[in-house]
């Protein structure tokens, strides 16, 4: 069992490479399945979370080559939509997008129900909705099993009730090869959209005004291969924006698009942190104590819910009462658990968390809940005094490529360590 070690209280300079967008290439390696030829993924992040979609995509019969460690060629021509591996498709949140190309590709689709990270109760009610208006059964048992009678989909006019990006991907992974034309209304604008779009128009699909709330997709008979390269995470890029808020310093964060940071940046902006915003890249500074900021979360291009733990660490530590409201998610607020362990001031009342500053954090033994929450933990282990060990790693490992590695070279005493389980001498048959 593997566990993070940090010795906390070391201040973070120097420079950090941000990789491929987590969530862009979760949407973008299914959707390869629609692709007619080899189709060439570049700046894909290492994380495991990709890793399991590439393995998931093998089992339906694609062929996965890796050029390097960041670029993958992808051919799906003998691929199917059968026999997938459903174990690894149940551990992963992305697997629904295999609804959609599979659907798309094939008019028959059989996944499993989505895993991912737990915040309470995450319908795929709009995913469902869109399939049907494009003409499509769905049953959602263990399993989501889905057929278009023809065995094509047709274009449809689709308002989603939720600002939804998962429903968003999935729709216009489909509608790719449906039959006319598909209007999203009320659709999701995150940045992670639009690279999912400019990659199928990249293979040929007529995906316009992604990025916005009404997307329009005219069907095409095929796509063709390419190549494209990834955007950078914007979540990634904030959670070192955080750590170097949380611990002091200076860090030039690299390979980066400053426009997607925006909402983050302002926010740090208040908390008395400096951001210099540069073509690729931003720097973040910060020297004296942080200073409190209210916080709600939103869809794109409000505050991103997936930076919510990262700078909930920050606030634990800032000068000043800061409310947290969650508008995205109804469970998001585990972490304060293992916050307090520390030392952090909190209360949640619901979506709602009010956080009291203190000056210093200590060190303890925390568990990563998911992976953002995991994040917040080692922010919240290297601005701490002492010795913090975060079990549950795997969660981070899901998406952060290197996530060690870079914070060792920003002069963060974090390591992996190997912990033998506990030996099983209290199990129900022994003695
Ligand atoms: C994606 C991200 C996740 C992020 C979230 C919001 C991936 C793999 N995950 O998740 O990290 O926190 O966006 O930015 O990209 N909803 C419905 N019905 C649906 C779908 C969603 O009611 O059919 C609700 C959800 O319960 C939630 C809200 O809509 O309250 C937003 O969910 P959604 O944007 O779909 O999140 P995911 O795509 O699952």
């Amino acid at each position: 069992m593997e566990k993070y070690r940090i010795n906390g209280g070391s201040r973070l300079h120097g420079e950090v490479e941000i990789s491929g967008a987590k969530n862009a290439a979760v949407a973008i390696i299914p959707a390869a399945l629609l692709v007619d030829g080899v189709c060439r993924i570049e700046n894909l992040p290492q994380i495991s979370d990709t890793v399991t979609l590439l393995y998931i995509l093998e089992s339906l019969g694609a062929t996965v080559r890796m050029i390097n460690p960041s670029t993958v060629e992808i051919d799906c021509s003998h691929a199917t939509w059968n026999g997938a591996d459903y174990d690894r498709m149940r551990g992963i949140r992305a697997s629904y997008y295999f609804v959609g190309s599979m659907l798309g590709r094939f008019g028959i689709a059989r996944t499993t129900m989505p895993g991912g990270c737990n915040f309470g109760v995450r319908p795929i009610d709009q995913h469902v909705k869109g399939m049907n208006a494009m003409g499509a059964d769905v049953q959602v048992t263990d399993f989501i099993d889905a057929e278009v009678p023809g065995r094509r989909l047709r274009g449809a006019s689709i308002y989603l009730d939720k600002v939804s990006v998962g429903a968003t991907m999935n729709i216009i992974i489909a509608a790719v090869l449906a039959e006319g034309r598909t209007v999203i209304e009320n659709a999701a604008r995150e940045p992670h959209i639009v690279d999912l779009a400019n990659f199928l128009n990249s293979m040929g699909a007529d995906v316009r005004g992604a990025g916005t709330d009404t997307v329009k997709i005219n069907g095409v008979d095929r796509l063709h291969g390419g190549t494209y390269a990834i955007i950078p995470d914007q979540i990634e890029a904030g959670t070192y924006m955080a750590a170097t808020a949380a611990c002091g310093g200076e860090v030039l964060i690299r390979n980066v698009i400053p426009k997607h940071l925006d909402c983050i940046t302002a926010k740090l902006r208040e908390m008395g942190v400096t951001v210099e915003e540069y073509p690729e890249s931003v720097l973040v500074r910060r020297d004296g104590r942080l200073r409190r900021a209210n916080i709600k979360t939103q869809p794109y291009p409000g505050f991103p819910t997936d930076m919510q733990p990262q700078i909930g660490a920050c606030l634990a530590l800032a000068q000043g009462t800061s409310v947290i409201t969650e508008g995205v998610w109804d469970n998001r607020y585990k972490y304060v658990n293992e916050l307090r362990k520390m030392g952090a001031q909190i209360q949640v009342d619901g979506r709602v968390a009010v956080v009291e500053g203190v000056e210093t954090l200590n060190g303890a033994s925390v568990a990563a809940c998911d992976l953002r929450a995991g994040a917040a933990m080692v922010i919240a282990g290297l601005a701490a005094q002492g010795i913090t060990t975060v079990e549950d790693i795997h969660f981070i490992e899901r998406g952060y490529q290197e996530f060690v590695g870079k914070l060792q070279l920003l002069g963060g005493d974090i390591h992996i360590i190997d912990v033998p389980e506990e030996p099983r001498r209290w199990a129900a048959n022994a003695g």
